[in-house]
Order: C-alpha cells, then sequence, then structure tokens
C-alpha cells in the first residue's frame, strides 16, 4: 500500500512517529486516508527506531469521521473498523493528538489509540445517528468502556456533540491551546513508551442492575421522543452488547446493527439531506467576481408578528437593528412583544437578564424614513398588499444610501413589480422568513428577474449569520414552500368532502412523520389566511367549485381556528389539544350533496398519495420552470420549513424512493377516476413523465 502524502503524512521525530492526516476540508477519512493511515502503521512498527507513534491533524478539525459520499458503495477496502482494529493490537503505543473537534470515524480512531490528548476547548461526537445509522467502527463498543452507559448513550442516541472537559476518562491529557498540543503529545508519548499499549478492549464490562436500568429509561424515552426514526433504537442495543458480550463478539453485533441501519430507505433520506443542506449552500453559476456586501446595521419595516421576529434575528447575531412603524403605538407594541419574548427566554433559563437588555439595546424604533439613511439592509414586513409594498419601496428607494438591500418578506406578492417602484431593482430581493421568524430555520432567498448577484450572495452569507438555512428560490406565487403546500391543503379538504374526517387525514400524514396533519396546522395558523389568500385568487380557482368550500363556510362563521376556539376542531379554552366536530362533516356532506359528490369510505393509501403525490408533482414543475435549482433544494424547504420528516430525506426524495413511476401511475390513476375534479387538479408534470419513463429520479437531475 502507498501513502497518498497529499492526504496522510508520516515523520520520524527522535523515537516518536507522527502520522499527520491532512485531507481537506475535514479530514473525512476516505479510501486514500485509510490507507494512508494503514501503510504509515505498517511502517512506523517495523521501524526499530520507533518506540510510539502520535496521530494528529494539519487541519483546524482532527476528523469530521467516515467519508459519507464513500457509503453508495464502490471497492473500500481497507475498511474502517479494519484499520481502527489494526491500531489497538499495534505492539508500540499509538497516541491520538486532537487539535480540533473529533465526529464520527475521526472519535473512533481517537478511541482506537492507546492514548487520547486534546485541546481543552474541543467538542467531540458521534453524530451519526443524524445519517441514520450508528457508529460502526467501534464508537459503540469502546466509548462505553472508557467512559460510562449514560455517557455512551447520551453521545450516540442524541448525536450532539460534547465538550472534552465532560468526558471523564477518555481522555489522558487536556491541552491548554493547539501551541501546547505538539509537547503534551510527546510527552504522554513518551510515558506511554515506559507503560506500553494499553486497548480499550481489554477493559471488561458486565450489566449490572443500575446500567440495565439505564438502559431501560433510555429505550423507554427515545420510543417517545424518536418516533418514526429506526436508528435511534439500534444506537441503544449496540451500545447495550458493550455490557452482554465480549468485546470481538461486540464489534461483530455493532458491524450488523450498522449494516440493517444502512439498508433502510432511513439512511438513504437523511443521507441525502446531509448533502441536500450543504448544497443548498452553493449556488452555481453566479459571477465569480461578485461580492458579497458588508451588512452591520438593518432596518425593519413593520414591526407585527414577521417584522418582530425577523429583527430578533440581527439582534440575536450583534446586528443593531431599525424598526420603523408609521404610528408609535404600534411601534411600542412590537417593541413591547420582543421584550415579552426575550424574558420568556429568560424565564426558561435560556437567556440571562443582561443578555435581554443587550439584545433590546440593539433594538431602536423610529417613525420616520429619514433614520434609515445609513442601514445596509432593508426588510420590509408590511401588510401583505402591493399598493402598501409599493409605497414602503418607493420611500426606501428615496432615502437609502447607494448600495443599500432593499428586501421583502412578502409570501404570495410579485417581486419582480415591487422591485419596479424602485430606481434599483438590482439592490431588490425575496427574503421569505416562516413564522415564528425568530425560530424558524429556513429562509426562502428570492431572486428577481434584476437581482444582482452580489446581492444573492449577500442573502446567502446573511442567512448563514444568522444561523438560518437559506435556499435561493425564483418568483412565482407563493415561491417553492406555499405553493406546493396549497396543493396538499387543497387535497386535504376535498377529501373531507369526499367524506374523510380531518381526523383520519390528520393521522394519516402524521404516520408519515410530519409534526400535525393539515388540518391541525390550519387551525394553528388560522383558517383565515388560507380564506383571504382564496379571495385574492379567484381567478385561479373559480373553476373547481368544490376549491376548500368547508373552510370557507368555517371562516365565515367565525370559525378561525386555534385562536377563535373552534376552527375544524373545537379547543377547550387554554388548550392546543384538537377534539373532533362532528358539526364539520355535517357541513362537509351538506356541501358535497350540493356539489353532487357522492360521500365514501377512503382508504389511508389513498389520503396518504392524494395529499403527497400532487405536492410532489407541483414540486417537479417548479424544478420544471426553473424555480428551485435543485430538488434536493425543494427538500431543505420543506424539511426545515414543513416539518417534513427527515427520516424521509424531504417531498422529492420520498418520490425517488418510492419510484417515480409508481407516483405517475398514481397521479393518472385519480386523474381518470375522480371525473371533472380529478382532470383539473391531477395532470402529472411533463418533468415526472419524462423522468419516470427514462427510470431516473429527482436527485439524477443535478449529478
Ligand atoms: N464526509 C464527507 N464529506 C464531508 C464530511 C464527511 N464526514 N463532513 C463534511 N463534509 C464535507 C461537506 O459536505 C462540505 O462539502 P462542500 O464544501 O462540498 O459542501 C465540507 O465537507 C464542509 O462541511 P460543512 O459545510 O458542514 O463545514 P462546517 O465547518 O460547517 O462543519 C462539520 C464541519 C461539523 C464537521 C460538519 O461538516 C459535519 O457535521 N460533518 C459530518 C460529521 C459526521 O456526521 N460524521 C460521521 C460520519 S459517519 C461515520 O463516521 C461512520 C463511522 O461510524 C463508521
Ligand atoms: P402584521 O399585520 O402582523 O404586521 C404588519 C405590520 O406592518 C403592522 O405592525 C403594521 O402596523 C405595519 N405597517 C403596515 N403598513 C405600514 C407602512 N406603510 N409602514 C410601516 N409599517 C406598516 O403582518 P405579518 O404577519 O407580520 O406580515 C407581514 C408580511 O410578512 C406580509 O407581507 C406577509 O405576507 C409576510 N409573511 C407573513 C407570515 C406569517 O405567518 N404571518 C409568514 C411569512 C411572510
Amino acid at each position: 500500500m502507498q501513502i497518498d502524502s497529499k492526504v496522510v503524512s508520516v515523520e520520524q521525530k527522535d523515537n516518536i512517529a507522527l502520522i499527520t492526516l491532512n485531507n481537506a476540508p475535514v479530514n473525512a477519512l476516505s479510501k486514500a486516508v485509510r490507507q494512508g493511515v494503514m501503510t504509515a502503521m505498517q511502517a512506523a512498527l517495523s521501524n526499530d527506531g520507533v518506540e510510539a507513534i502520535v496521530i494528529t491533524s494539519a487541519l483546524p478539525l482532527f476528523s469530521a469521521g467516515a467519508d459519507i459520499s464513500e457509503f453508495s458503495g464502490g471497492n473500500l477496502e481497507p475498511m474502517l473498523p479494519e484499520v481502527l482494529n489494526f491500531i489497538e493490537s499495534a505492539s508500540k503505543p499509538v497516541v491520538a493528538a486532537l487539535n480540533g473537534a473529533a465526529f464520527g470515524g475521526g472519535l473512533e480512531l481517537a478511541l482506537a489509540c492507546h492514548y487520547r490528548v486534546s485541546v481543552e476547548s474541543n467538542k467531540v461526537g458521534l453524530p451519526e445517528v443524524h445519517l441514520g445509522i450508528l457508529p460502526g467502527a467501534g464508537g459503540t463498543q469502546r466509548l462505553p468502556r472508557l467512559s460510562d452507559a449514560k455517557t455512551a448513550l447520551d453521545m450516540i442516541v442524541s448525536g450532539a456533540p460534547t465538550p472534552v472537559t465532560k468526558l471523564s476518562g477518555v481522555f489522558d491529557k487536556l491541552t491548554a491551546s493547539v501551541e501546547t498540543l505538539a509537547a503534551d503529545a510527546q510527552q504522554v508519548a513518551l510515558n506511554a513508551i515506559a507503560q506500553g499499549p494499553r486497548p480499550v478492549s481489554e477493559i471488561n464490562l458486565s450489566l449490572d442492575d443500575d446500567t440495565n436500568a439505564v438502559f431501560n429509561a433510555y429505550s423507554e424515552q427515545v420510543t417517545q421522543k424518536s418516533k418514526g426514526f429506526f436508528a435511534p433504537l439500534k444506537c441503544i442495543e449496540a451500545v447495550k452488547a458493550a455490557y452482554t458480550m465480549p468485546f470481538n463478539d461486540g464489534l461483530a453485533e455493532e458491524a450488523r446493527l450498522f449494516m440493517q441501519c444502512m439498508e433502510t430507505p432511513q439512511a438513504r433520506a437523511q443521507q441525502h439531506f446531509f448533502f441536500a443542506e450543504r448544497a443548498a449552500n452553493h449556488v452555481p453559476g453566479l459571477d465569480k467576481n461578485a461580492q458579497a456586501r458588508s451588512i452591520s446595521k438593518v432596518a425593519i419595516i413593520g414591526a407585527g408578528t414577521m417584522g418582530g421576529g425577523i429583527a430578533m434575528n440581527f439582534a440575536n447575531a450583534g446586528i443593531p437593528v431599525v424598526m420603523l412603524e408609521l404610528k408609535q403605538e404600534a411601534l411600542d407594541k412590537g417593541l413591547a412583544l420582543i421584550r415579552r419574548n426575550y424574558e420568556n427566554s429568560a424565564k426558561k433559563g435560556k437567556l440571562t437578564s443582561e443578555q435581554v437588555e443587550q439584545r433590546m439595546s440593539l433594538l431602536t424604533g423610529v417613525t420616520d424614513y429619514d433614520a434609515l439613511s445609513d442601514v445596509d439592509l432593508v426588510i420590509e414586513a408590511v401588510f401583505e398588499k402591493m399598493s402598501v409594498k409599493k409605497e414602503v419601496f418607493s420611500a426606501l428607494d428615496r432615502v437609502c444610501k447607494p448600495g443599500a438591500i432593499l428586501a421583502t418578506n412578502t409570501s404570495t406578492l410579485d417581486i419582480n413589480e415591487i422591485a419596479e417602484a424602485t430606481s434599483r431593482p438590482q439592490d431588490v430581493i425575496g427574503l421569505h422568513f416562516f413564522s415564528p421568524a425568530n425560530v424558524m430555520k429556513l429562509l426562502e432567498i428570492v431572486r428577481a428577474d434584476k437581482t444582482s448577484d452580489e446581492v444573492i450572495k449577500t442573502a446567502m452569507k446573511l442567512a448563514k449569520t444568522i444561523r438560518k438555512v437559506g435556499v435561493l428560490v425564483g418568483v412565482c406565487f407563493g415561491f417553492v414552500g406555499n405553493r406546493m403546500i396549497e396543493v396538499y391543503g387543497r387535497e386535504a379538504n376535498r377529501l373531507m368532502l369526499e367524506g374523510a374526517t380531518p381526523e383520519q387525514v390528520d393521522r394519516v400524514i402524521m404516520q408519515l412523520g410530519m409534526p400535525m396533519g393539515p388540518f391541525t396546522m390550519g387551525d394553528m395558523a388560522g383558517l383565515d389566511i388560507g380564506y383571504f389568500v382564496r379571495q385574492s385568487r379567484k381567478a385561479f380557482i373559480e373553476h373547481d367549485p368544490s376549491y376548500c368550500v368547508v373552510a370557507d363556510e368555517l371562516v365565515e362563521a367565525g370559525r378561525v381556528g386555534l385562536k377563535a376556539g373552534k376552527g375544524v376542531y373545537l379547543y377547550e379554552a387554554g388548550s392546543r389539544k384538537p377534539i373532533a366536530d362532528p358539526e364539520v362533516m355535517e357541513i362537509a356532506a351538506r356541501k358535497a350533496k350540493e356539489l353532487g359528490i357522492e360521500q365514501r369510505e377512503i382508504s389511508d393509501q389513498e389520503i396518504l398519495e392524494r395529499c403527497i403525490y400532487p405536492l410532489i408533482n407541483e414540486g417537479a414543475d417548479i424544478l420544471r420552470e426553473g424555480i428551485a435549482g435543485r430538488a434536493s433544494d425543494i427538500d431543505v424547504i420543506y424539511v426545515y420549513g414543513y416539518g417534513f420528516p427527515v427520516f424521509r430525506g424531504g417531498p422529492m426524495q420520498y418520490a425517488d424512493e418510492v419510484g417515480l413511476k409508481n407516483v405517475l401511475a398514481r397521479m393518472r390513476h385519480y386523474q381518470s377516476s375522480l371525473g371533472e375534479y380529478g382532470k383539473q387538479w391531477f395532470a402529472p408534470s411533463e418533468l415526472l413523465i419524462e423522468l419516470a419513463d427514462q427510470n431516473k429520479t429527482f436527485s439524477s437531475l443535478n449529478n
């Protein structure tokens, strides 16, 4: 085996061999790295001048673990467990020197070494569970041997990074900084020469009653909390094997459970999502010379529901915000609400009272546009009415400095038209936040016809600064997320007319893994929101007399959802628990009769297909029209904006898993079996037909 010296180097310093990993950007343990480590280890072991070995990294990170892009297959020898077992069985002591964070296989590499030194500010973790798998290179067997069952379960089941300072028993020495690491690692190596190799596998564990109780409590908790996920329970099984089996059998059990997870659609979905989220960050085709602008002061127009939440994102990131309302009263109300939100976080222990004051001190309220002359970015969040938006944008055009970015948070209006109200459409962009804007991670970044590449780059960078996941989309009604959700809501409503109860529809959708069904979601958001959108879209829906007629009648009767104590469901005072209301099905039956729709029993399968497949079909049209750049961008929008289960990878990945031929066949089935309604709404997208006919997937579009 040859060492690829670009990714692994080995040098001798006195009687110590230093193996350095250098596989940018994150030291993923690719085949070349594994081969390099194996060869370097063999060379060090056969060199009589070497008495100890130190493994470290030349990059800021020690290692991000196995190379996830290799999971799709190929010749992967030597496999990571083989390399790590080889290290552990070495006849000379091996020391891991962690200059930076270590995740997954990276931490497992350190655990397979005989001694461990780390910079004390480092975090380490076993995040495999987020990829639908479990640590498969000995992590489930070695970590509990060095720490304890609870620590190992906490790390492996949650996947969360843990400060090394919290891991007693795992590290032999914590060092102050990267600068002091080399000397401390050398010292540990010199001591190790006297003590000899110290394989973790030689530590014996047994399952006593207390430890067994820890496992039982964990299983119960995970069954409740991680509903629908396959890997977390398998993680527990694997860690338990460390207590019930000899080391080598435990490793074999870990390997068996690892493969069981790896072969699930969930693992494929979660690994797809890992790359989807990162791909969304890269916008192809932008001018390489365009530079993101610096944003050090922001203005928000409108201190209502959205304006307040948006402002909090910037204050949280330490960026000063000027909030503008036309009336002092509205301004005071908006600022008071923000303060209340922060104070509630403080009551829950999430913020200190100093932090509350520090964040509030970054917010200034004004009623005069002249105060906006020095801001770098304005986000408009006023009423959803084109004439109001245009007035705001022409005022901004008048007062803002050249180069200021003018953004709108509109959810439905044409951003090209808004941009034309200014003399600088190249600086106008959509920043579509989701409610509650201080909580939801998604930010749809809407590129209008004339938006410049500089402005797009600034918005993508800004999303990271305020800890959002930014996804670039194009202009159309509802952009990507809401355009697709409209189809889903329409179908849920139609199913109610045809005889399905709201409880049945919600149950089926929750079984898919969504946090709530469409009717519970509608009640929570307020049924009046959809009602007003429908009123403004009459031309689009008038050919379907059945379009959301039950919801319309409920709103007209004042049943606007949770906030009114009644919507599709009833709510007891102070409770968010939906209670089924037979009156709603009576309205549905009456409306169905008026429309000549025969009510019938509807299967769960039909409900699932009719809510989700048209949504996917709309996604296909969105891709065909170029409104979204990649199918995986739509998946990111749906997971972060709408709670689509990450273990399904998003709607487009779900479609790939179901098979596009199957989705197409069912769309055609409903197109022909649902009469005029089917003809109107179930016409398959040309892109769906094309891909299904060629046996392709949505994800193949970007390969
Ligand atoms: N394999 C392959 N590529 C990886 C990778 C990995 N383990 N980790 C990160 N990358 C890639 C990313 O895709 C990204 O590529 P891009 O520039 O082309 O988009 C690049 O490295 C930089 O990654 P991030 O943008 O995520 O960089 P950050 O600095 O924001 O985050 C990180 C760094 C915290 C290490 C984050 O990348 C991360 O969480 N990585 C995954 C860690 C992980 O899940 N490890 C377990 C792997 S599975 C395993 O080890 C199995 C074993 O038990 C057998
Ligand atoms: P809101 O009604 O809660 O707040 C609007 C605020 O704008 C009010 O405080 C009002 O006084 C102020 N305002 C109105 N005209 C103004 C003007 N000319 N100058 C300055 N201030 C003015 O509305 P909300 O829900 O915050 O929505 C704002 C925008 O965000 C809309 O475009 C909406 O479509 C969009 N949006 C709303 C979401 C939601 O869930 N509420 C989600 C995503 C986007």
